[in-house]
Parts: C-alpha cells; structure tokens; sequence
C-alpha cells in the first residue's frame, strides 16, 4: 500500500519515512532552499490543497505555518493509502504581466543618467567609489506586488534590457491580502515573510545569466506594506486607522525629508554587490505605495497636460487621477475576489484556469482555458466574463441573483462532482463587494476632484489584471467606467516600467520624489458618501458619469 502523492502536478508512490522534499527531489522539482532540508531557511514552504491527514504533525521549525502550509523537509507522509496534493509556492505558468504597453514614454528612448557610474575600473554610486572591476554594471528593478514579484535586470551603462523574470509572492503562507499580512508579521517575529522574499529572490536572480556581484543598484517598488516588509520596516502602523507607513508618520513629524528608502546589498539579504544601493520609492500616502507612484513615472504624469486615471485593480486596488497641475490618489480595499480569492473555483492566472467565458445560443458556456487545458477552475479575468455573460442572457439579475431562484451556477462538468466548475451566488456577493468598493473609490476621488468620468481623456487600467480584462464585459458589469474604450489603454505592468525608468536616470528618479510629494490622498473611510457610492457599487449594471446616472 502506498499513498498517491502529487506535487506541483506530477505524482508518485509514497511509502513512509520520507520527507515531501525528498520526494519532490525525486520527482525533479526544485523546492527552493538554503538550508538543506535543516528546517532553518523556512523556504521550502508546500501548500498542501488534500490529504493533509496523511501526513505527519507539524514540527517544531513549523511552528510559524498555519492552515494548509508545510515546511517540506519537515513534513513526511504517515499513512498507508489515501491521496495528498499540494504544490510548491513557486507553481510554474502562472500568467504574469511582466512588461508595459501604450505608455507616452518609452525607458528605450530614455536619456540615460543611471546613479551608478564607471571611471576606468573604479565603479561609483553616486560618485563614491564602491568596487574596482572591468565587469558590466547592471541594474535590478523589482516590483513587489501582494500576489506577484517582477525583477527585471538591466545593463546600466547601456540601458539594454538583459533578462526579466516573475514568480508568485510566496509571502502568501502569511495571508493574501496586506492586513493579513501586517498581522502575521505582528505576531511572528523575525521578518520571516522577508526571508522567505529575500530567499525567492535571490534564487530568481541566481538564475540570470550574470554574475549577481555585478548588480550594483536596485530600485524597488510595491504597495506600502510590501516595501516596507522587504525593507524590514515595521508595517503595524499601516494596518491601524489612520493606515500610516512609519515613513510617512516620520515625514509627517519633520524627521525625514522623503519616504524613500535606502539599504545596502549586504542588508537586503540579496546574492548582488554588498555594496550595491537598494533603493525603495516613495510611497505615496496610506496604502497608495511606491508602486502607484512608479505608475505615475510611467505615464510621464509630471508633463501630462490631459486630464488622465490610473486605474491598477487588485487586492488592493490604486487610482490616481489629475495632470501635471493636480493629482489625486486612493487605495480601495477590495480584498481578493477578482483575483480567484475567497471564491469557490477561484484561482490564480495558473494552466487550467478558465480565464474567458462566453454564452452560446442554446444556452451553453464556451470557456477560453489557459494552456488549453481541462478546466480547474477560474481566474480573475474569466469571472468577470462570465458575470458579463449571465447578465447579458438573463440568467443573473443587477443585484446578482441567479435565475430561477439557483444558488449555484456550473460552467464545467468535470469526470467526477469534484471536478466540476461552478460559480455560487455566494460568490457573486464576494465579487459585488470588491467591485463596491472600486466604484466607491472612483466616485470618492472624481466628486473631491470635481471631475466626471468623461471628463477623463486617458484612462490606464494598469497591472496584470486590467491587461487581461475584456473591456466591454468590464463596463456591463461596472468594473470600470462606462467610458469610450478608445479612452481606455490596457497598460499592463506600468510599475515596473516606472521602477526601470528610476534605475535608469536620476534626474527621473528625483522627478518621481517630487511627484509624490505633490499627490492629495483622499482617504475613502472618511468621505461622507462612501457607504452610498459602495452599496451602488455592488449592483451589476454600468458605471455611468454622475450627468447620466442621475
Ligand atoms: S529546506 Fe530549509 S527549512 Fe526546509
């Protein structure tokens, strides 16, 4: 007797006494470590989705998991039959958006003035010399999203993209959102969710094709509270009301002139030039992070001269709205939904995930499958289709009830009931809030601007999310505004193009500090109308100016 074991998809016979890792070993897939199997590095985190009874009680090195993670080399399998699955956080294929489109300033063209210079084989940061080599000088930009990590690596002296690579965050042992994030780094000291980071990291850039000593600066953008946790800054004060990095309380009292951050090499835990600069951009306020503000970089907002929105929708979803004379922002907390999240079949932009849907005549669903694979369940850009589509033929109704009073809608009959894929009108209510709370915050920042939604002349939907939307499903719904598509630009990851921009030049770098000193956050929780914009928010119907809606 022996027990089916699946890692990552690929399965074998496993017999007690052998650890996950071992197994996984043998069955070829890398399990990220750099402990050996010690149950020190905490790296080789599993996500185990079934048969966690089969397996052996958490060990002491576990200590800090919850749920269905697992320390691999700790974890052994201790039945005699039975099924376990579960994957690594590094799954394969996921869908990420790792490069930017339609954007006024292309980083090709950029007039390069990068902080780290050469003269002879003596190199300089900032005019200071840090090392003596003949060897190239390369850049790193990050972009540290809650679901996704981008690195793109770049030759400094020639502006050359050299290589880019994406991963999912495995900081996700620690919740999917950032408040649960805060709360995990609160109550487990010793920055774990940083060395997790900072180990998945430095194997992603163990695996470009240079020598990581070579890399002398980086720049890194992302949300307040993922910055700020790869900074090893505190991030309890961003989960407090009034939701404050400790940057920007510092700002605020005068003892520092920017939120940026800066640390070495050595300090980040990273295989680059101990030497090397680790700069974080400056957040913006609250929740509005380097992230948004590399967006603004990227749309070249310092010159924009047309009133323009950026839109990046996620777990978190940012919007900034203005032109070079004024810029509003805001953060919505729209939790996880769209992104496969407390959904039922809900799951990454991974192979198998049904990522468009569409309602044939006889009343059928014709599902587009990423990696055009037998479905396993849906992803953010496939939920949004098929909300779209049952609206659309009358079967789901604007306050998202199902027809004929069904509470469970299937769009996928599997081989068996557990493989069947389907959307529950409990769902659809996960969905309504988060999309509630977008639309309260387009309504909370266009009202204090006083603007309306066709005042708008660009509107960047940014992200992996907003590149993969389809358009017009995205309006039926209320998504986004009901605005002329030839407005919209489907932007993809402007934050790590803005973050390239910053590695690149400094006199752009120094344009990013100034703009987010110029950036007004309207902080939704207090605007007396927020309620009423979110419980209008959460109707399935379009999102139409305030001139037509009323
Ligand atoms: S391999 Fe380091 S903790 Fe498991």
């Amino acid at each position: 007797m022996a027990v089916t074991l699946t890692i990552n998809g690929q399965s074998i016979q496993a017999t007690g006494g052998r650890s996950l890792f071992d197994y996984a070993e043998v069955l070829g897939i890398d399990v990220p470590t750099s402990c050996r199997k010690q149950g020190k590095c905490k790296e080789c985190i599993v996500e185990v989705v079934e048969g966690m009874n089969a397996l052996s009680a958490a060990a002491e090195p576990e200590r800090h998991l919850t749920g269905s993670f697992r320390l691999s080399c700790q974890t052994c399998v201790t039945a005699e039959e039975g099924n376990v699955r579960c994957h690594t956080m590094r799954r394969g294929q996921m869908r990420i958006e790792r490069h930017a489109f339609g954007l006024p300033v292309d980083n090709r063209e950029l007039k390069l003035d990068p902080a780290v210079t050469r003269d002879g084989d003596r190199i300089m940061i900032d005019g200071v010399e840090v090392d003596r080599s003949t060897g190239p000088i390369l850049g790193i930009a990050v972009d540290l999203g809650t679901t996704t990590i981008v690195l793109r690596l770049v030759d400094l002296e020639s502006g050359e993209l050299i290589a880019d690579t994406s991963f999912e965050n495995p900081q996700r042992f620690g919740g999917s959102e950032v408040m649960s994030r805060i709360a995990y780094d609160t109550e487990h000291p010793g920055k774990l969710l940083m060395r997790t980071l900072a180990g998945y990291m430095t194997r992603a850039i163990g695996e470009f094709p240079i020598d990581p000593k070579s890399v002398y600066e980086m720049v890194v953008v992302g949300n307040s509270t993922m910055r700020d946790l790869f900074f090893r800054q505190s991030v309890y004060t961003i989960g407090q009301s009034p939701y404050r990095s400790i940057t920007e309380i510092e700002m605020t009292e005068g003892k520092r002139a920017t939120t940026s951050l800066i640390q070495t090499g050595m300090r980040s835990l990273l295989p680059i030039h101990p030497r090397a600069r680790v700069y974080g951009g400056p957040v913006i306020s609250g929740h509005v992070g380097a992230d948004a503000a590399a967006c603004m970089l990227a749309v070249d907002l310092a010159h924009e001269e047309r009133l323009i929105a950026i839109m990046d929708i996620g777990t978190n979803t940012e919007l900034i709205v203005g032109n070079k004379h004024r810029i509003l922002a805001a953060s919505c907390p729209a939790g996880p939904a769209f992104e496969g999240g407390a959904i039922a079949c809900g799951m990454p932009a991974l192979d198998g995930a049904i990522e468009s849907v569409a309602i044939a005549e006889n009343g059928t669903f014709r599902l587009g499958v990423i990696g055009n694979l037998p479905p396993e369940g849906i992803c953010g850009s496939g939920l949004v289709d098929v909300l779209s589509e049952l609206l659309r033929a009358g079967r789901m109704n604007h306050m998202g009830r199902f027809e004929n009073e069904a509470h469970r809608i299937t769009l996928h009959h599997g081989r068996a009931p557990e493989e069947d894929v389907f959307l529950l009108e409990s769902d659809v209510n996960e969905l309504a809030q988060a999309k509630g709370a977008n639309v309260a915050g387009l309504r909370v920042v266009f009202s204090t601007y006083g603007i309306d939604f066709d005042d708008i002349e660009v509107f960047y939907l940014a992200g992996g999310f907003g590149r993969h939307l389809n358009i017009e499903a995205s309006k039926r719904i209320g998504l986004i505004p009901n605005l002329a598509s030839s407005k919209i630009v489907q932007a993809g990851n402007t934050a790590i193009e803005g973050a390239t921009t910053a590695l690149l030049s400094k006199s752009k770098r120094q344009e990013l500090e100034d703009l987010v000193k110029r950036v007004q956050h309207c902080r939704l929780e207090t605007h007396p109308s927020f309620f009423d914009f979110f419980v209008e928010g959460c109707q399935f119907k379009p999102v139409e100016p305030v001139a037509c809606a009323t």
